[in-house]
């Protein structure tokens, strides 16, 4: 299918940057502007606050951890539950006395919450001290947003835009300078019946081949050891373009570019998680061990009921043949228990698959009703109480499995990457392929490398281990 995707080069043609760079010298509070960005929801959030950040930096901004010390806060919102909501609606709430004690800090909010109308009015008539609001879609205008912000006295909002564009050469400033995310596509087509995402994010559409691979070469060239694809779907990559391409190319492709790095990837959705896929991560030299291909429900009729266009069988199918084609395939899964009209019967049904697979590590959510999506008005004649305990008895159930299949590790020597420090003294903290977190002593100089590691501990979903 060919699209009416348009992909454009990022510009700045009336220098905004520059222009902000100005203005923002005279207004910062101390020698340097300072911008405090906190990041809520997905990681493709994580990847758009990186441009945002990279943007920033251009504008001649440093960088705060603290809301107080910063002359611009900037909140990057979630949408996909009620809870990640209430929590950006009760903290910006407490930034209204930091405006109060310093007039000229500006205080914005982006991502997929700003994407809502009925959170857009809310904020427009509840929380005045917001001075600029921009959405998903409105992010490669972020330097003349934010130049009208603190120069026309009005608040922006700029909201509600659905762009089919992809818009290219954004200044990235990741977070990381080994392990870093690499967006690979925008949006989702899937409109699972819970979702928010689809509207906040808007249609599919995919970057071209050769700039995700050009960028991917770029990163492992810096240094980067551990890529991660970022999609919504990344099984349907390549759906939007004119040229045929598919997500299994992609990976093949990008595994090819010489280095010593891991690949991974998320979000697989399993209806298009093809055996194609499986054997192309079976084959490579660097895709990590590590699948995460969400199920959200074990029972047939409730997967009918969310539109997610398989069944447990094909479901169990793929798993079982990638656990055969990939020794040491650690497995990850996304389960929402209590959809409008679930059953106790029909959870049940998840609690087996969960016990059928073993898992290493599940994420799991009670369900939560989302304005403007259709499970919404779906009648839910279960107490939240009642989903509260299924939810208890899912999560037993795999505490059990993750449990056991990390005491398995016990005596393995495995390879590493090692990601940190511990808050315990010359205790570092690492990840394996299948990103199973592995703490072991060890000198700081380790952190950003490979080190093999004998496991010698299994303390629930995370191991000790000593240098091999
Ligand atoms: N695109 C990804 C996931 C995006 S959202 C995918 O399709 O797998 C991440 C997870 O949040 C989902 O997998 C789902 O388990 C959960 N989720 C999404 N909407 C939800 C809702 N309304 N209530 C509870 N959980 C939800
Ligand atoms: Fe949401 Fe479904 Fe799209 Fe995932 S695939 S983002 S769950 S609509
Ligand atoms: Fe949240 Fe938007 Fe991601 S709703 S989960 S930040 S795509």
């Amino acid at each position: 299918m060919a699209s009416n995707i348009t992909y454009k080069e990022f510009s700045d043609e009336k220098n905004y940057t520059a222009m902000s760079a100005e203005v923002m010298a005279v207004r910062a509070r101390g020698d340097v502007p300072l911008a405090c960005i906190r990041t809520y929801g997905c990681q493709q959030n994580v990847a758009d606050s990186e441009k945002i950040k990279g943007m920033l930096s251009d504008m001649g901004f440093n960088f705060t951890e603290k809301t107080e010390d910063a002359d611009f806060i900037l909140f990057n919102t979630c949408a996909v539950r009620e809870h990640a909501e209430d929590r950006v609606f009760g903290n910006v709430g407490a930034l209204k006395n930091i405006k109060r004690k310093y007039p000229s800090v500006l205080i914005g909010l982006c991502g997929c919450m700003m994407e809502q109308k009925h959170v857009t009015d809310r904020l427009y008539k509840s929380f005045p001290f917001v001075g600029l609001v921009f959405g998903t879609h409105s992010l490669h205008k972020f330097p003349e947003l934010f130049y009208n912000a603190v120069t026309v006295g009005k608040r922006v909002y700029e909201t509600g835009v659905d762009d089919k564009t992809v818009y290219e050469g954004i200044p990235t400033r990741r977070d990381g300078t080994f392990k870093g995310w690499l967006p690979i596509m925008y949006g989702c087509n899937n409109f699972c019946t819970y979702c928010i995402v689809p509207y906040t994010r808007g249609r599919e559409r995919s970057r071209k081949f050769e700039d995700v691979v050009n960028e991917a070469r770029e990163m492992i060239n810096a240094g980067y050891k551990d890529i991660t694809l970022l999609g919504q779907n990344v099984n349907s990559y390549g759906k939007t373009l004119d040229e045929k391409k598919s997500f299994a190319e992609l990976l093949a492709e990008i595994d090819k570019i010489e280095g010593d790095y891991w690949l991974r990837f998320m979000t697989s959705h399993p209806k298009d998680c093809s055996k194609e896929l499986i054997d192309v991560i079976a084959d490579s030299k660097h895709i990590s061990t590590h699948l995460h291909l969400p199920f959200q429900s074990g029972n047939d009729r409730v997967l009918k009921a969310m539109n997610r266009h398989y069944d447990r069988v094909k479901y169990l199918d793929i798993i079982n043949y990638a656990k055969e084609r990939i020794p040491d395939l650690s497995l990850t899964s996304d389960v929402i228990v209590g959809f409008p009209g679930e059953t106790y019967e029909e959870f049940l049904d998840t609690v087996s698959l969960v016990k059928e697979v073993e898992f290493t590590s599940l994420f799991t959510f009670i369900y939560s009703p989302r304005e403007g999506t259709p499970a919404a008005t779906m009648p839910d004649p279960y107490t939240h109480k009642q989903k509260t305990e299924w939810f208890a008895e899912l999560l037993k159930v795999q505490e059990e499995i993750a449990a056991k299949r990390c005491a398995s590790m016990i005596d393995r020597t495995v390879r590493v990457l090692v990601e940190g420090k511990t808050d315990k003294d010359g205790i570092l903290t690492a990840r394996t392929s299948g990103n199973i977190i592995v703490d072991f002593p060890g000198d700081e100089s380790l952190i950003g490398q490979f080190v093999n590691v004998r496991i010698t501990k299994a303390r629930n979903w995370i191991l000790n281990g000593e240098l091999a």
